[in-house]
């Protein structure tokens, strides 16, 4: 079962309307599109999602809530676009809840837990050619390496990629998950599972999370109307990092302009950050996939 991370906060913050066009990003179990579409009776809601298990079962929960709404089966990267293909061009509120759903993880033929053993996937989208297997059993060491350090912040990177090239061909999960250990100092399998960050990162790269993302949310800054908010769930400090920057740049007066007595209302930004919100130690107690959650919201101001 996906329990939803932030779900109340994200809704009340989102300043949702009756007539309001809103975009999840991120459809998943229909958690917080479900929350969304109970508050829009005269708006309309898109939702995005890249996976068609997730899709098929998010669309019997929003079918019982209403009917205004359209599921989009594509990455988010194709934000735009797709909405432009539908005739829209702004929309009222944007929401993305990164990463994958508990469901994903739990259902070891995905292939993304450390915990169970399956064959090396870890693709959001099933239909998609690159997955975990190929990145493991191909990628050279200083890819390897690249990958372990940029997308997981790995200290033992080369000893566990030098491991694997030692070990290939390496088809399961869980045989990854042993070489991993047997490649890092002894102190460390006592911190956090030593596989923990190798998998992080490998995740990363077969769905290229980071830069989907980014691209995504530059978009949404443009779609976004005056007034209104794009909201961003992440759960690891490379996507929070990309959206503090992405938020801090476009709600900055240029530092060139900063010393004048008035800023020219078309040199002010446009965007105007909202806060960033923690769960609530409750939240935290019932929820352990909130642990490393933050909501950073953003408005349109102008
Ligand atoms: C954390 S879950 C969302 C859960 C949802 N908010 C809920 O409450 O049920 C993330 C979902 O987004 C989807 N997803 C992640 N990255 C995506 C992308 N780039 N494009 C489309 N869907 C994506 C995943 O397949 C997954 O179903």
């Amino acid at each position: 079962m996906h329990i939803s991370v932030l779900l109340e906060e994200c809704i009340n913050n989102l300043n949702l309307k009756e007539d309001s066009i809103v975009v999840d990003c991120t459809l998943g179990y229909a958690g917080h599109s479900s929350e969304i579409l109970k508050r829009i009776k005269k708006g309309y809601l898109y939702a995005f999602d890249q996976d068609k298990e997730a899709i098929s079962k998010a669309d019997l929960k929003l079918k019982e809530i209403g009917n205004n709404y359209k599921i989009i089966n594509s990455n988010f990267v194709n934000l735009k676009e797709e909405l432009n293909k539908l005739n829209i061009n702004e929309v009222d509120c944007i929401l993305y809840d990164l990463g994958v759903s508990s469901p994903q993880l739990d259902e070891k033929e995905r292939g993304f837990s450390f915990h169970q053993d399956a064959r090396l996937d870890m693709r959001m989208n099933q239909e998609q050619e690159l997955d975990a297997y190929y990145v493991v059993n191909n990628y050279d060491l200083n890819k390897l390496v690249d990958i372990f350090k940029k997308y997981g912040e790995e200290k033992y990177a080369l000893s566990i990629a030098k491991g694997i090239i030692k070990d290939r061909p390496i088809t399961t999960t869980l045989e990854l998950a042993e070489i991993i250990k047997d490649n890092v100092p002894f102190s460390y399998k006592k911190e956090k599972h030593p596989a923990r960050k190798v998998f992080q990162a490998i995740r990363i790269e077969v769905n290229d999370e980071l830069n989907v993302f980014e691209t995504s949310l530059k978009q949404a800054l443009e779609l976004i109307k005056i007034g209104g908010r794009i909201e961003v769930i992440t759960f690891h400090s490379l996507e929070d990092k990309i959206c503090k920057r992405i938020f801090d740049e476009v709600s900055k007066v240029d530092k060139n302009l900063k010393n004048l007595p008035i800023i020219p209302i078309e040199y002010q930004p446009k965007y105007k950050i909202v806060g960033n919100i923690d769960p609530s130690d409750n939240e935290l107690i019932n929820n352990n996939r909130a642990r490393s959650a933050k909501l950073r919201i953003i408005e349109r101001v102008r």
